[in-house]
């Protein structure tokens, strides 16, 4: 139905063709107005400059841009961080790694996190516990910008100097003899071939971000490998991953020498995180000459 010249808030929501949450979201964006505002002057006229910044939204929305691009912004972990087009929007299953690092992390530990994006994961654990020493790397420039502007405005100035930046591909972003107790990533991990690449909000994401070889396990092993030489005795290495790679991340991380290799699942019930630990000894064997 064709929406009349002059219309109310609540028609033109009702009528624009977008789901009830996402015109309100939209109109959120548009108006500068809170969500309350909004039902509350429900039956007032909107302004002919206000429908038609809607109205831009709403075409870029049915084109399939994601929300949190077009709000330039995506709550994670409980904080508003800034994404763009340069940035994989984070996700509530990563909020789990989070989750992890701050409960395992023993205090005053140093932690690592490879692939920063957003800062999603290195900001959000600095917001938390204020006692750790953060490192994180990305080999996109324009995610850097972004999560170093994330840690200002999260953190605030003197708390984000709490997070050194380097930028570069996985372990070489790493200073040579830099050692850590934890080690943490959301690495790309979808098959370069898989056709969700082409669906919903991926289709807008960075590919470098989520795509990783034929299987979608090339920067995962690339980083199981050289974490032992990063990590502390008995440090943590968590990775998250696709639900069918659990036992492939699982056969890595025992390659590599970790123990206490356990996969945890997200609230779909579907493998998300492999995690393990370097022996208390280092990997030392315990026979003179075995090690
Ligand atoms: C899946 S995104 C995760 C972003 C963020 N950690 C999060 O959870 O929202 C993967 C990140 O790894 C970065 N990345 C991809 N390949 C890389 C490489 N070879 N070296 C370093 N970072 C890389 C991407 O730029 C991207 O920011």
């Amino acid at each position: 139905m064709p929406i009349p010249v002059s219309c109310s808030f609540d028609q033109l929501l009702a009528r624009c063709g977008l789901p009830r949450l996402e015109a309100r979201a939209l109109m959120t964006l548009a108006s500068g107005r809170a969500r309350e505002w909004l039902i509350a002057h429900g039956p007032d006229p909107v302004e002919a400059a206000l429908r038609e910044r809607f109205e831009a939204l709403v075409r870029r929305r049915q084109a399939g841009e994601p929300i949190a691009y077009l709000a330039g912004a995506r709550e994670f972990h409980g904080h508003r961080f800034e994404v763009g087009p340069a940035v994989l929007i984070p996700r509530p299953e990563t909020e789990q790694l989070v989750d992890l690092v701050i409960d395992q992390a023993s205090p005053g530990a140093d932690v690592l996190d490879l692939g920063t994006g957003s800062g999603a994961i290195a900001v959000s654990v600095a917001c938390a516990r204020p006692d750790l020493r953060l490192t994180a790397t990305d080999r996109s420039p324009e995610s850097l910008a972004i999560a170093r502007r994330n840690a200002r405005s999260l953190l605030g100035e003197s708390q984000a100097t709490r997070i050194a930046w380097h930028e570069g591909d996985w372990w070489s972003a790493v200073p040579g003899a830099a050692i850590f107790d934890v080690i943490v990533s959301n690495p790309p991990y979808i098959a370069q071939d898989d056709p969700h690449l082409a669906d919903g909000d991926l289709r807008f994401e960075p590919r470098a971000a989520l795509a990783a070889g034929a299987d979608g396990l090339a920067d995962l092993r690339t980083l199981v490998a050289g974490a032992p030489a990063h990590l502390r005795p008995n440090g943590l290495l968590a990775v998250e991953h696709g639900w069918n790679q659990g036992a492939a991340v699982r056969a890595l991380m025992f390659a590599a020498g970790f123990v206490a290799v356990t996969t945890l699942r997200d609230a779909q019930q579907h493998d998300r995180i492999t995690l393990g630990r370097i022996p208390a000894n280092g990997g030392r064997s315990a026979v003179p000459g075995l090690e």
